[in-house]
């Protein structure tokens, strides 16, 4: 998984409260500092979150996730890749044992100078998001009936939930060792970013219950599919073909991950789809707050809506490709078709089928009132400016 940025928070002073992200819109600029705080104090209790619940499935949902163990073992497992058939970070940087290292670097960094800053700056958020990997393995294993209980629990989920980190693990590895290569940079800032998010945390409010959780995943994933994709392409655009390389094989991880999440998510409309469309219904309406949200550096409170704008002005993530997924998966889940559901899980079922229309036509309306955007440092490139 990892990120993805939110591109509605970009919009928030011009779309109504229901269309922002909760986390975005609940929380003082304070909470962005909460790993800068003395842990436990008053000011950190203060900012707990008021919708927060806990372990919300019961012991027979758990039970159900447990006799399911086979079924992913077959369907789920499959969709990892062998380590030895995983393409590695090293297959796409200089090789620092080989005689030709400078000389690569040294067209690595020709190629890099080719690429604006604010390209730039969006890969450095998409690479921090990525390197905050042990923030997202330990939310998978607060799920219920799935978590890896021992470290090395040998159950399908727990070797989905290991295997899938060491995929991902990759991602961040590559776009860092890429970005330290390039010369672009401030590493030391970039490094302090991510020590402060992974201090940070996140929360996706998904109460312990896988329902909740693979909803979410299925949605991220295919929110780091659409955005590594499109920084491929961009990278194609600046004339950096390696760069486009190592962006498209990201995309590509992502998009097998979101098949898999999926695809558990379809199993579990299948057996149960009155919890199933409850859960969709309640994500949303929580609406999907993104993995980097709490991203500091030390110095702009605001840092993940500035790069979530960069974002959203250069195409690589937007507001669009928010409802885009979320009708994607309304489709993809068959949720308009669902029969024989509770008076509740109908009503959950007509709010996430109209979702889509109605955020919609909320980010058209604010695309046409929008102004001028300013220009801000970002301290990742030495407090270069870029447009928001
Ligand atoms: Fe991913
Ligand atoms: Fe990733």
């Amino acid at each position: 998984m990892a990120f993805k940025l939110n591109p509605l928070v970009s919009q928030s002073p011009k779309l109504p409260p229901f269309a922002l992200p909760l986390m975005a819109s609940i929380r003082s600029p304070k909470f962005y500092v909460a790993s800068t705080l003395k842990y436990g104090s008053k000011k950190v209790e203060n900012l707990k979150k008021p919708f927060e619940v806990s372990h919300s499935m019961s012991p027979q949902k758990i039970e159900m996730f447990k006799s399911l163990e086979n079924w992913a073992e077959q369907n789920i497992l499959i969709h990892l890749k062998r380590v030895e058939k995983c393409w590695q970070p090293q297959d796409f940087l200089p090789d620092p044992a080989s005689d030709g290292f400078d000389e690569q670097v040294k067209e690595l960094r020709e190629r890099a100078k080719e690429i604006p800053d604010d390209y730039i700056v969006v890969l450095v958020g998409d690479m921090i998001t990525e390197e905050a990997l042990p923030t997202y393995q330990t939310v998978l294993n607060t799920f219920d009936g799935v978590r890896d209980e021992t470290g090395a629990s040998p159950t399908s989920w727990a070797t989905w939930i290991r295997a899938w980190t060491g995929e991902e693990n990759r991602h961040g590895d590559l776009l860092n060792k890429y970005l330290y290569l390039s010369g672009r940079v401030d590493m030391r800032q970039i490094e302090k970013t991510i020590q402060y998010l992974i201090g940070s945390g996140m929360d996706q409010l998904s109460e312990n219950s896988p329902y909740l959780g693979f909803i979410y995943t299925s949605f991220q994933e295919r929110a780091t599919f659409i955005s590594h994709g499109n920084t491929a392409r961009q990278a194609k655009e600046h004339g950096d073909m390696k760069l486009a390389q190592i962006c498209g094989a990201i995309a590509s991880d992502e998009k097998r991950h979101e098949i898999a999440y999926t695809k558990i998510v379809e199993k579990l409309f299948e057996i149960d789809p009155d919890a199933t469309v409850l859960a969709f219904a309640d994500m949303m309406r929580k609406r999907i707050s993104m993995p980097a949200h709490l991203m500091y550096d030390g110095r702009d409170e605001n840092l993940f809506e500035h790069f979530s704008a960069v974002a959203q002005r250069l195409g690589v993530y937007t507001a669009k490709d928010y409802v885009d997924i979320l009708e994607f998966l309304v489709g993809r889940w068959k949720v308009e078709k669902l029969t024989g559901l509770s008076g509740e899980g109908r009503e959950a079922q007509d709010y996430v089928c109209g979702l889509a229309p109605k955020i919609r036509r909320l980010v058209d309306r604010a695309q046409g009132r929008a102004k001028e955007a300013p220009t801000i440092p970002f301290s990742w490139i030495f407090d270069r400016q870029v447009k928001l």
